[in-house]
């Protein structure tokens, strides 16, 4: 847990250019050098595909797309309060989860920060891409130099939610094809809101809401979209939660990260697994 999530950080910070650790030391100069030669890249790719009148990608470095292509607005997805109506588990599970606060969280805004302004905003899309990807999508993220000790972002009400119940279950497939390494990461989703709610149930039947099958949502794939981080700009892996589990003894035995992180305590129940995903 520490190893990975300081690895995390770390990837962050390289990111940023190891302004913390050692700005004085000959090798966090190296290490800018290669940042910024990093940055330039990811800026001369960016304008590249902006050139090519790129609408399939058009929030790089995250590999997030949109279903055929339309502009979006908050309104189109729904508040997790109005889903936990009628699914009061799934709420409790995820209010107050990782993934409620992946937006808020305070040491991710402070590391976002940081890389915003290291690199004059290029990297909002890439971290934004995965830890608010409505707010990506939408462009109603905000940088405020004044807030906090570095600076912090704000955004609309449903996208300060982080990665909430609507926009898991509106996903309907995985941009795999598009990224650098040919695997899913970096936010690899095509974002599909609407009225149809994708799951694994079989034959779900919503008086609220259309329901669709979907074999991504019962795989580790899914998950991987975003627990599989790799630099923007080298392709250098940061955290790789999903190839770990990939070249794994669970996933040769079909285990998935939902058989785990899903799941009640004991019981497989078809209806209201948890939504802590919790990391025990
Ligand atoms: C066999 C059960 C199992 C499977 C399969 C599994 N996990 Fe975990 N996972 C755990 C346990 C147990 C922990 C707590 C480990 C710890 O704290 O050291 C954990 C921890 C985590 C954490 C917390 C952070 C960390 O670095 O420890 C994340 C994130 C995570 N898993 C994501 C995933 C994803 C994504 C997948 C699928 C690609 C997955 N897990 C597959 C059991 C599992
Ligand atoms: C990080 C992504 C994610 C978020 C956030 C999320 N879900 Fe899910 N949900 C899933 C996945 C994946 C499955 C399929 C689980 C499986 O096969 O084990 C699922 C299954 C479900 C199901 C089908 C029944 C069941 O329990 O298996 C319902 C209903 C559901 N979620 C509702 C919600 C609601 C309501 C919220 C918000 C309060 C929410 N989900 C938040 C990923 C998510
Ligand atoms: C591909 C998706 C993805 C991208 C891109 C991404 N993150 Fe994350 N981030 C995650 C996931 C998943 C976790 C949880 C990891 C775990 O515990 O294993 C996380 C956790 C974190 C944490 C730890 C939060 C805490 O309170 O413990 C910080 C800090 C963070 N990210 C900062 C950033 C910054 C800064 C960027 C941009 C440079 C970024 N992330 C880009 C997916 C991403
Ligand atoms: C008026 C009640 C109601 C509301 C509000 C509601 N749902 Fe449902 N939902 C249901 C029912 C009933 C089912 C069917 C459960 C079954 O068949 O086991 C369902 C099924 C689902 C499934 C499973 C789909 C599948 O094919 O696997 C998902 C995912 C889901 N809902 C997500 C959501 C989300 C996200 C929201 C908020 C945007 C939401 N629901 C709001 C009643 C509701
Ligand atoms: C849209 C991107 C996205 C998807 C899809 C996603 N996650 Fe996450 N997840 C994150 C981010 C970002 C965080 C870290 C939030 C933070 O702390 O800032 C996180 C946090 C977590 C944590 C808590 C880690 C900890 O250190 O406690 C677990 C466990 C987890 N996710 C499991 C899963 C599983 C299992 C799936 C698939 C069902 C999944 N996630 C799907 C982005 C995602």
């Amino acid at each position: 847990m520490i190893t990975r999530l300081a690895s995390h950080i770390f990837g962050g910070l390289l990111c940023v250019g190891v302004l913390i650790f050692a700005p004085d030391s000959t090798s966090a100069k190296d290490q800018m050098a290669k940042v910024a030669d990093q940055s330039a890249k990811v800026a001369s790719a960016t304008a590249k595909t902006a050139k090519a009148g790129n609408k399939v990608q058009s929030f790089l470095p995250s590999y997030i797309t949109i279903k055929g292509h339309r502009k979006l607005t908050p309104n189109d997805w729904t508040d997790p309060k109005i889903c936990g109506q009628c699914h009061p588990r799934q709420y409790r599970g995820w209010n107050g989860s990782m993934h409620s606060n992946a937006f808020k969280d305070p040491v991710f805004q402070a590391l976002w920060a940081l890389a915003e302004k290291a690199t004059d905003g290029k990297m909002r899309n890439h971290c934004g891409g995965c830890h608010s990807p409505s707010g990506v999508a939408t462009g109603t993220i905000k940088f405020d130099p004044k807030l906090g000790k570095h600076g912090g972002f704000t955004a609309d009400p449903l996208s300060e939610q982080g990665i909430s119940c609507d926009i898991c279950h509106t996903i309907s497939g995985s941009n795999i094809q598009k990224t650098a390494v040919l695997e899913h990461g970096n936010t690899s989703i095509i974002l599909d809101p609407g009225n149809v709610k994708r799951s694994s149930l079989k034959n779900a039947d919503s008086p609220f809401h259309e329901t669709k099958y979907s074999e991504h949502h019962a795989s580790s794939k899914f998950c991987g979209n975003c627990h599989n981080i790799f630099h923007p700009g080298n392709n250098f892996p940061v955290e790789r939660t999903y190839d770990e589990w990939k070249y794994s003894i669970y996933a040769q035995n079909g285990i998935q990260c939902m058989d785990c992180h899903h799941r009640e305590n004991t019981a497989n129940h078809r209806i209201g697994h948890r939504h802590f995903h919790p990391a025990i």
